[in-house]
């Protein structure tokens, strides 16, 4: 990863806006207030139709909470991917033919147009089961994306992918373990699951990565996807507050060093009090048990951000991709995602390494 582009992801974690005009719905094809035939058109555009199947007539308040997570990140998606869609074909600089160049043109076109199509189903997707059990369906907010060429543009997918496909299996545990009707839809779950999949290793491909990064990939909790996804949202311009959603919004933790596929010392930033004592750096890695470190006790924080270190131990066993990071109250072994994100204070760092 080039140091720029870290940045530049951090910069997006740090909640730090950029001077741009945020895409606004409704998208070119109608999106999301979609007639018959924008419907049809964008099923064909996608590949495939909407499930007719099972839809929950009730919902566990758990399941409503992960549904609200993943129709407003899906939507996200959507706008993101419309605007790059855009960016590329109207040629703005830096989205331009020579800045895809060696890609074959037509191809990415036609991969990410299929995209934005797919987005758009799951998204009303995870707005119908919402409505199907007799809850409003989640409205798009206003985005704004810290990229400003194709390849902060397609790292950003990347990322934003991985953190989906650690969410995902939480929520399918979530379905699978509340005792509510939704324990159905976790098939459903697993197919956007591999979908996604199929789309993070076209974006890593794109970059030159090996499409597929890691024989397990990084689990994840629900207040670290929310919270991430918070970064992309403009203020308060949500139609159902984020807020409302029943999920934790941590403490940005922004990763300072560029981190690289070994043992080494990272630096980081958070805006508030650390305490080394009583306080620790946890990882999440792959399927892994989460790793907890000490954070060091060299702090410092001149009326800026707090700044400290501790160590990023690669070689222990992690895995390449995605490595999320907290610091949590406490120095012990966690022994799930769910309780790191308990315990979490600030969080979650992102780290990808290839
Ligand atoms: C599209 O290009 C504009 C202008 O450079 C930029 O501000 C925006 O973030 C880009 N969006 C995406 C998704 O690449
Ligand atoms: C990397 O760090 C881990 C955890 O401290 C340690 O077990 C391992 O031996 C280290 N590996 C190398 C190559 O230094
Ligand atoms: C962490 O500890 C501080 C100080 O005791 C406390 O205020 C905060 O609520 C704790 N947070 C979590 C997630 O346990």
């Amino acid at each position: 990863m080039h140091l720029t582009s870290w940045i530049v992801l951090s910069a997006a974690v740090a909640g730090v806006s950029t001077a741009v005009t945020p895409f606004t719905f409704p998208a070119p094809d109608g999106f999301p207030n979609l007639s018959p035939a924008q419907l049809a058109q964008i099923q064909k555009g996608a590949g495939g139709t909407l499930s007719n199947a099972f839809l929950p007539t009730s919902l566990k308040s758990g399941a409503i909470t992960a549904l609200q997570l993943l129709a407003n990140n899906e939507l996200f998606e959507v706008a993101f991917f419309t605007e790059l869609l855009a960016n590329i074909t109207t040629n703005v600089p830096g989205y331009d033919e020579a800045s895809t160049s060696p890609l074959d043109r037509a191809a990415l076109i036609k991969a990410i147009s299929a995209i934005v199509n797919q987005e758009e189903l799951h998204s009303i997707g995870a707005n119908a089961i919402l409505a199907g059990a007799g809850q409003p369906p989640i409205a798009p907010c206003q985005y704004d994306f810290p990229v400003s060429t194709f390849k902060e543009a397609i790292l950003l997918a990347q990322t934003f992918t991985d953190i989906a496909l650690g969410t995902v299996p939480a929520v399918q545990s979530l379905f699978a373990n509340d005792g509510g009707e939704e324990i159905r839809n976790v098939p459903l779950l697993g197919s956007i699951l591999g979908q996604e999949g199929q789309q993070d290793g076209f974006f890593r491909f794109v970059q030159g990565k090996t499409p597929s990064a890691a024989p397990f990939l990084t689990g994840g909790s629900l207040s670290f996807a929310f919270t991430a996804l918070h970064a992309y949202i403009v203020p308060d311009s949500c139609p159902k507050p984020l807020d409302s959603i029943a999920l934790t919004y941590f403490g940005a933790l922004n990763v300072v060093t560029k981190p690289s596929a070994k043992n080494m010392t990272l630096a980081y930033t958070v805006d508030g009090p650390v305490d080394c004592k009583t306080q620790s750096v946890v990882y999440l890695s792959g399927q892994n048990a989460p790793l907890t470190v000490p954070i060091s006790c060299k702090i410092h924080s001149r009326g800026g951000p707090t700044w400290f270190k501790a160590e990023f131990p690669f070689e222990a066993g992690f895995s390449n991709g995605l490595t999320i990071a907290a610091v949590v109250n406490g120095t012990g072994e966690l022994s799930s995602a769910d309780a790191v994100a308990e315990a979490t204070v600030y969080g979650p760092g992102i780290i990808e390494v290839d």
